[in-house]
């Protein structure tokens, strides 16, 4: 009989926040999930809310609105607080206001006895997970950020579309910053063991400009929605979900999240998004995917780009 009930500590319940709730209620990943915001109000009501949706939910969660003390028995604490992008704004626009919202979290959390995994979502991701890691003191194999899991879900979604594929077949990672430096690793794209320019041969009318502009696409996409919408917020919840639920079931899958390199790809001191296996334990190994030149150049772009924003924050 399992007797350890998984509690999931979520701290920022706006857009992004409520979205994972929610989805994390649809998805039965948890027993617990206690929500943290400073607006009360608010998210009291999206605890009631989602409790009057439990006899639709495929298991029991037992969800409430709790403050930081709750952090102790958590396994996960998800930071989705702080600003997010407005039209116009890039994601390291945010690194200053975020960065400080972030040390104030962090203490809280920590000063209630938390030693379980950080779970980051909020912007700049990178730099804001080096943040926690930094601030909590804890191991950097606990300290994971959403990093660039959404890109790859992108990418997947629309290889899949062009190629009529389902998405579940085609096996293809964006690494780096989660933003404007990151890249595609065509090199290892494959759609079910088979190279994507393997399958560029199969119809005349498959073009690399096609391609390249997918990617722009997957790059872009948060501009685009931001633009129709205002925020992103399904997709990124859905992202969390599935890193909360590969860490609660000790999964060992393979995610491309934000994780901290200590010498893998020839970095150092830095948080970014690598594909690993992520495990109860947190991050049990960084895959090293062997990058052509290109893809090696790109990458070591968008470290330096990072380690550039991370210095105006002394981090
Ligand atoms: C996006 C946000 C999560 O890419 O940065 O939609």
């Amino acid at each position: 009989m399992k007797n350890h009930v998984n509690r999931v500590a979520l701290i920022g319940t706006g857009s992004v926040g409520s979205s994972y709730a929610f989805a994390l209620l649809n998805q039965g990943v948890t027993e617990e999930l206690v929500m943290i915001d400073l607006n009360k109000e608010k998210s009291e009501g999206d605890a009631m809310d989602l409790n009057h949706g439990l006899p639709f939910a495929p298991s029991r969660t037992k969800i409430w609105f709790g403050n930081y003390s709750d952090c102790r028995d958590a396994d996960i604490v998800v930071i989705c607080a702080g600003a997010n992008q407005k039209p116009g704004e890039t994601r390291l626009d945010l690194v200053e206001k975020n960065t400080i919202i972030f040390k104030g979290i962090v203490d809280q959390v920590m000063g209630h006895g938390f030693d379980g995994v950080f779970l980051v979502a909020t912007n700049p991701v990178d730099i804001l997970t080096y943040a926690v890691w930094k601030f909590s003191g804890l191991p950097k194999e606990r300290v994971i950020g959403s990093g660039t899991i959404l890109d790859t879900a992108r990418f997947r979604f629309l290889l899949g579309e062009y190629f009529n594929v389902d998405t579940r077949n085609v096996h293809a990672y964006i690494i780096g910053e989660h933003g404007d430096t990151e890249l595609p690793v065509w090199s290892h794209a494959d759609i079910a063991g088979t190279s994507i320019q393997e399958w560029m041969k199969k119809k005349p009318e498959y073009k690399q400009e096609h391609l390249d502009e997918l990617f722009l696409n997957v790059r872009d996409a948060a501009y685009h929605i931001i633009q129709r919408k205002g925020a992103t917020y399904y997709g990124i919840a859905m992202g969390l979900v599935r890193l909360t639920k590969a860490l609660l079931q000790n999964e060992n899958s393979v995610l491309t999240i934000s994780a901290y390199l200590d010498g893998e790809y020839g970095q150092k001191d830095i948080y970014i998004g690598v594909p690993a296996v992520v495990n109860r334990s947190g991050i049990r190994e960084i895959v090293q995917l062997k990058l052509n030149e290109e893809e090696t150049e790109k990458f070591n772009n968008s470290v330096n780009v990072l380690k550039k924003t991370m210095s105006s924050v002394l981090l």
